[in-house]
């Protein structure tokens, strides 16, 4: 028994594998290495793929058939939303055509379990204060988009021929499971904010003018490691689920807002960090907060780490990488 990890070597994929290999499960991973990194997989098998290429549904079969793959964790996607309004197509041929190749290479290898890597961008702008999954989703990006017909595209799937799918839609995810894995790309708030004080720069704050508290925008951050255990209980619940398919915010249900977690990584770096606001960024909606009472319920897991060691587990990652900061 083996579980396939597509995009394994990124960030969130490599913290699923590592759990996985060190609960003693063999994992063999997928991966196109165009922003994760073959040292991240440990021992497990890399396999190169770009799951959207013509060739992917074939190598995908061979390489479940090789390795008796039983359940398949999908995370290989493309997932810059300003990007993808600017590419739009691409991201569609990317995110859905990969997952239409995956699920095109399991059906004739018989694996019917998968635990897709859906978002919160599926519900776009939500007025409510706590997004709970039976909100009506309305993606206002491509990226978005693509995570919802993806959502659609493996329910249709499961009715055609019996796949059994968790679908987790991810708030937002920051710090580090093991300092070597921390988030290397400079896309979202956290690791922005070391990047800018690693360059001897002051952090930015896109808009203080939101209705909220301070006046900058909230989410829910949600330690990776905590995200890694919910697609270990994700697989765990697809070995014994009468329902054939799910979908599951996994988020902690508490807020905060952007100034609250630059203080934060103040408080732990012991870093200046007095910010530059800027006008507000498009698209960004002022409060994003899971209700997590469903994946609490049915799946028994809820989130163990809060905010200060979210930033504090990101702030040892990035000092135990290429890119320290001094202080
Ligand atoms: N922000 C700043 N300064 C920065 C970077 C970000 O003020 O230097 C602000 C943003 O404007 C936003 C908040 O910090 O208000 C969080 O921004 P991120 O870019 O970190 O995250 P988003 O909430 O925009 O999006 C992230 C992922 C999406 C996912 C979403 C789910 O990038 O893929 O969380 O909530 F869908």
């Amino acid at each position: 028994m083996t579980i396939l990890v597509t995009g394994g070597a990124g960030y969130i994929g490599a913290h699923v594998v590592r759990l996985l290999q060190e609960s003693g499960e063999r994992v063999v991973v997928v991966d196109d290495l165009s922003t994760g990194r073959a040292d991240r997989v440990g021992e497990a098998p890399l396999v190169e793929c770009d799951l959207a290429a013509p060739e992917a549904p074939e190598l995908l079969e061979r390489v479940m058939r090789e390795h008796s793959v039983t359940a398949v964790v999908h995370f290989a996607a493309r997932k810059q939303v300003g990007e993808s309004v600017e590419k739009p197509a691409w991201y569609y041929q990317q995110n859905v055509g990969g997952l239409t190749n995956l699920l095109t290479a399991m059906e004739v290898a018989k694996v019917d379990r998968l635990v897709f890597s859906s978002s919160a961008a599926a519900y776009g702008m939500p007025a409510v204060s706590l997004v709970e999954e039976k909100l009506h989703a309305e993606p206002i990006n491509p990226y978005g988009e693509t995570k919802l017909i993806c959502e659609w595209l493996a329910r249709a799937a499961a009715r055609a021929w019996g796949l059994r799918f968790v679908a987790l839609r991810y708030f937002n995810v920051a710090g580090a499971g093991w300092p070597d894995l921390g988030d290397p790309a400079v896309l979202n708030l956290v690791p922005m904010v070391l990047d800018r004080l690693e360059r001897g720069e002051r952090p930015k704050i896109f808009g203080d003018d939101y209705p909220t508290p301070d006046g900058t925008c909230i989410r829910d951050y949600i330690h990776v490691r905590d995200l890694a255990d919910a697609h270990v209980a994700s697989l765990q619940y697809l070995e014994s689920a009468e329902r054939e398919h799910d979908v599951f915010n996994v988020g902690t249900g508490t807020g905060a807002s952007v100034r609250e977690v630059i203080d934060q990584i103040g408080a732990v770096s012991g870093l200046d960090v007095t910010a530059d606001v800027l006008p507000r960024r498009a698209g960004d909606p002022p409060q994003l907060v899971a209700s997590p009472e469903r994946i609490n319920t049915v799946l028994g897991w809820q989130a163990e780490r809060d905010l200060p060691v979210i930033i504090a587990s990101a702030w040892e990652a990035w000092q135990a990488g290429p890119r320290r900061i001094d202080v």
